[in-house]
C-alpha cells in the first residue's frame, strides 16, 4: 500500500498558539485526511519544541520551572488541536524521555565518527533567534533575521561538520526538484548555498543556557535546540526505538514548514540526515505567512489573530475551510474579519448551504424525502456530472501539486453548477407539470452531486460534511474519495430536513453599507404590494422628522487600516467638524471623496466601527454591484437641513 507520512514543525511552548500554528496543523490534517480518503497508509506527526532559550525565558517570566511551564503550555496546543479536529497519529514533545534518548544517541554516534568536534568560536549571537552569525551575516551590525542587537561571544563549543556536505546538498536540491517546494524556495536555499557553508554549532554551555538535552560526551553543555528539535521527525516514528515502525514511515512524504524556517529545514536537517546515513524527506514544503491587514502579525502590533475568536464566530469547519481556501499554498495571505465573513457567506452559506437546503426541501415536497431513481440523462445532467468529475480530478491533482486552494475552488465550481442546474431544470415547474420521471432525475442528480461534493470536502470540513451526508439520508459515515468510483449511489436514501448547515453571518457593517441582499429577498421586496398608511411599517411625517438629515462637505478622507471596505471621513456640517466611518471604499477612493457634498443622518447615536468613532451616517443607494452617493444636485452650503 502506498504510504504518506506528513509532519508539521513542532511549536515552541513559549506562548499560546496563534493562527500561524493553527494553519500548518490544519493543513497537515487536511493532507492526512485526504490521503487516508484516497486509501493511503498515513501517519501524521505534530508536537511541541520544549527546550532552548525561548522556553527558558518564558518559564523565568512566569517564575516557574521550565518543565512545569512546558507541561502547562502544551495543554493549550493540545486543547486547540482537539477543538480543531486534528487527527494526528502522534503528538511528540521534545522533553519526552524517548526523544531525549534518541538525541543523545545520535550525538554520541556523530561524535564517535568525527562528525562533531570541539572548537573555540567567536561569533555574534542573537538571543531572540538563538543563533550565531558571522560578521558578514550581520545587517547594519544587527541580527539578519530579526534586526535585533547581537552580542559578540567567544566560547568553546561543539560543531557539526555541516560544511563538508555543501556540494552534496546543492546536487541533491538540483537533482530532486520536488525536494524543496515551491520551487522558488529551492532557489532561495541554493542562493544561500552560494556562500561557503560554515559548520553548525550544536551546543550551548550550561553557564548560558541550562534548559536543554545534555551532551552525552560533555556534561557542561546542552544541545542546540534546533539540533534537538529537527530530530523529532525521526524519533517520532521509532528511529532507534522501533525499527519496524521507522522502516514503515521514514522518509517522510511531506514536511510542512513556514517560510521563516527554510534554512534550518533545507540546510541543517538534510545535512544532519546525510551524516546519520538516513534518506531525506521527499518534500519539504514551505508555506507563506498569514498577515493581518497586509501587515505581519506581531504581539507588539497587537494584531495577532486568535483562532478561538473565529471558531466561536463561525464554527471549526468554517475556520478550517477559510484557512485552506483562502491561502494559495506557498504565498502569503491576508486574514481580516471581512474576508473571512465574505468568503463564509458566499461559498458556504450561499452556494453550498443553499444547494443543500433547496435539494432537501424539493425532494421532501416531491417524494416525501426518498431520493428517487435517475432515468435517461440529458445534456444538463451530463454537464452537472462533468463539473463534479472535474472537481474529483482537480482535487487529486491539486493535492499532488500542493495547490489545495485550486482543488477547493473546483469543488465550489461544481456546487455553483448544481445551483445553476436547479435554476435551469426548474424542478418546481416539472412538479407542477406532472413530469415526474424528469423531476426525479433532476432531484437525484443534484443530490448525487452534493454527496460527491461532501466526500471531496470532508477532509477540510469533516463534521459539516458528515452532517450534510446525514441530511441526505446517509449514516453520516463519510466514504473515502477512493470509494466514490464503486459507491452504489444514494438513490433510496431518505432525506431529513435540517436547519441551515451554514447560517449566514450578519456582518457588523458601517452604517451606510446596505445590508447584503439575497436575490430572493430582492425579488420578495419587488413583489411586495405598495404600502398603505396605517399599516405596520408605515411612518408619519413626524416620525420622519425625527431623523435629522443635513448636507455635509467632505474635507478629508482616508482608508481605515485593516478594513478593506471602510473610509474615514472628516466632514463639515456648517460650523461643526465631525468624523464618520462609511463602508464605501469599494466604490469611492479617498481622493474622489474629498470636496464632495453629501447628505448625512446628523442625529444618529455615535458608534465605533472597527474601533474608529463614527458620528453620523452618509446616504447612498445600491443596486447590484453599483453604489451611488446621494448628493444635492445644486451648489449648497454644508449643514443645511434636508427634508
Ligand atoms: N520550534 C520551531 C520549529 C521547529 S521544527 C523542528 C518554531 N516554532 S514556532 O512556534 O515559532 O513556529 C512554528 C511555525 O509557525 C513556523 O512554521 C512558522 O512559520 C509558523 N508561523 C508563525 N507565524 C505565522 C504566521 N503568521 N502565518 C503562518 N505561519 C506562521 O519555529
Amino acid at each position: 500500500m502506498e504510504k504518506f507520512y506528513v509532519t508539521t514543525p513542532i511549536y515552541y511552548v513559549n506562548d499560546r498558539p496563534h493562527i500561524g500554528h493553527a494553519y500548518t496543523t490544519v493543513l497537515a490534517d487536511v493532507l492526512a485526511r485526504f490521503n487516508r480518503s484516497l486509501g493511503k497508509d498515513t501517519f501524521f506527526l505534530t508536537g511541541t519544541d520544549e527546550h532552548g532559550q525561548k522556553v527558558q525565558n518564558a518559564a523565568e517570566k512566569h517564575g516557574i520551572p521550565p518543565q512545569q511551564h512546558c507541561d502547562e503550555t502544551v495543554l493549550r496546543f493540545q486543547e486547540l488541536w482537539q477543538k480543531l479536529g486534528i487527527t494526528c497519529d502522534r503528538f511528540i514533545r521534545t522533553t519526552q524521555e524517548e526523544h531525549k534518548r534518541v538525541v543523545r544517541e545520535v550525538l554520541q554516534d556523530l561524535y564517535d565518527r568525527g562528525e562533531i568536534y570541539k572548537a573555540d568560536y567567536t561569533g555574534w549571537y542573537c538571543v531572540g533567534d538563538e543563533r550565531f552569525f558571522t560578521e558578514k551575516d550581520l545587517v547594519d551590525g544587527k541580527c539578519p533575521e530579526c534586526g535585533r542587537e547581537v552580542t559578540a561571544i567567544t566560547e568553546s563549543n561543539y560543531f557539526f561538520r555541516m560544511s563538508k556536505y555543501q556540494d552534496w546538498l546543492i546536487d541533491h536540491i538540483k537533482n530532486n526538484p520536488e525536494f524543496i517546494l515551491p520551487s522558488f524556495r529551492a532557489n532561495e536555499t541554493l542562493g544561500f548555498l552560494k556562500k561557503p557553508l560554515a559548520d553548525l554549532c550544536i551546543s550551548r554551555p550550561k553557564s548560558r543556557l541550562s534548559w536543554g538535552i545534555e551532551l552525552p560526551f560533555d556534561t557542561d553543555y546542552v544541545t542546540y535546540v534546533w539540533f534537538d528539535a529537527l530530530l523529532n521527525y525521526v524519533s517520532g516514528v521509532g528511529y532507534r526505538t522501533d525499527d519496524e515502525k521507522f522502516k514503515r514511515w521514514w522518509p517522510a512524504s511531506c514536511e510542512l514548514i513556514g517560510k521563516d524556517i527554510l534554512t534550518t529545514h533545507t540546510v541543517y536537517w538534510p545535512t544532519m540526515l546525510k551524516a546519520m546515513n538516513l534518506p531525506l524527506p521527499k518534500t519539504i514544503f514551505a508555506h507563506g505567512w498569514w498577515l493581518t491587514g497586509n501587515q505581519k502579525m506581531s504581539k507588539s502590533l497587537g494584531n495577532v489573530v486568535n483562532p478561538m475568536d473565529m471558531i466561536e464566530r463561525a464554527g471549526v469547519d468554517a475556520f478550517r475551510y477559510f484557512l485552506m481556501a483562502e491561502m494559495s499554498l506557498g504565498n502569503d495571505a491576508n486574514f481580516t474579519e471581512e474576508t473571512f465573513i465574505s468568503r463564509y457567506n458566499s461559498d458556504l452559506a450561499n452556494d453550498l448551504g443553499n444547494l443543500l437546503s433547496r435539494v432537501v426541501k424539493l425532494t421532501i415536497r416531491a417524494t416525501g424525502g426518498t431520493i428517487p431513481e435517475i432515468s435517461a440523462l440529458n445534456d444538463d445532467d451530463k454537464e452537472l456530472n462533468a463539473a463534479v468529475d472535474a472537481a474529483i480530478a482537480a482535487m487529486s491533482s491539486s493535492l499532488e501539486n500542493y495547490k489545495l486552494d485550486q482543488g477547493i475552488a473546483s469543488v465550489l465550481n461544481a456546487v455553483r453548477a448544481g445551483n445553476r442546474y436547479l435554476e435551469k431544470c426548474a424542478p418546481w415547474t416539472l412538479a407542477k407539470n406532472g413530469e415526474t420521471e424528469r423531476l426525479h432525475t433532476v432531484l437525484a442528480s443534484a443530490a448525487t452531486a452534493l454527496f460527491k461534493v461532501a466526500v471531496l470536502l470532508a477532509p477540510v470540513m469533516p463534521d459539516k460534511m458528515s452532517e450534510l451526508i446525514a441530511a441526505l439520508g446517509g449514516t453520516g459515515n463519510v466514504p473515502g474519495i477512493a470509494e466514490l468510483a464503486t459507491h452504489s449511489g444514494i438513490c433510496g436514501w431518505v432525506m431529513k430536513d435540517v436547519p441551515p448547515l451554514f447560517p449566514r453571518i450578519i456582518e457588523e457593517k458601517a452604517e451606510t453599507a446596505p445590508a447584503p441582499k439575497t436575490a430572493k429577498a430582492e425579488k420578495k421586496a419587488k413583489a411586495a404590494p405598495a404600502p398603505q398608511a396605517g399599516l405596520p411599517g408605515i411612518i408619519t411625517i413626524d416620525d420622519f422628522k425625527r431623523t435629522e438629515l443635513r448636507t455635509a462637505k467632505v474635507l478629508k478622507a482616508e482608508k481605515v487600516e485593516g478594513a478593506d471596505k471602510l473610509l474615514k471621513l472628516e466632514i463639515e456640517l456648517g460650523s461643526e467638524l465631525r468624523q464618520i466611518v462609511s463602508g464605501i471604499a469599494q466604490w469611492y477612493t479617498p481622493e474622489e471623496m474629498v470636496g464632495k457634498m453629501i447628505i448625512v443622518v446628523a442625529n444618529l447615536q455615535k458608534a465605533k466601527i472597527r474601533g474608529v468613532e463614527s458620528n453620523g451616517m452618509l446616504l447612498a443607494a445600491k443596486v447590484g454591484d453599483t453604489l451611488s452617493l446621494i448628493t444635492p444636485d445644486k451648489d449648497m452650503p454644508s449643514g443645511i437641513l434636508v427634508g
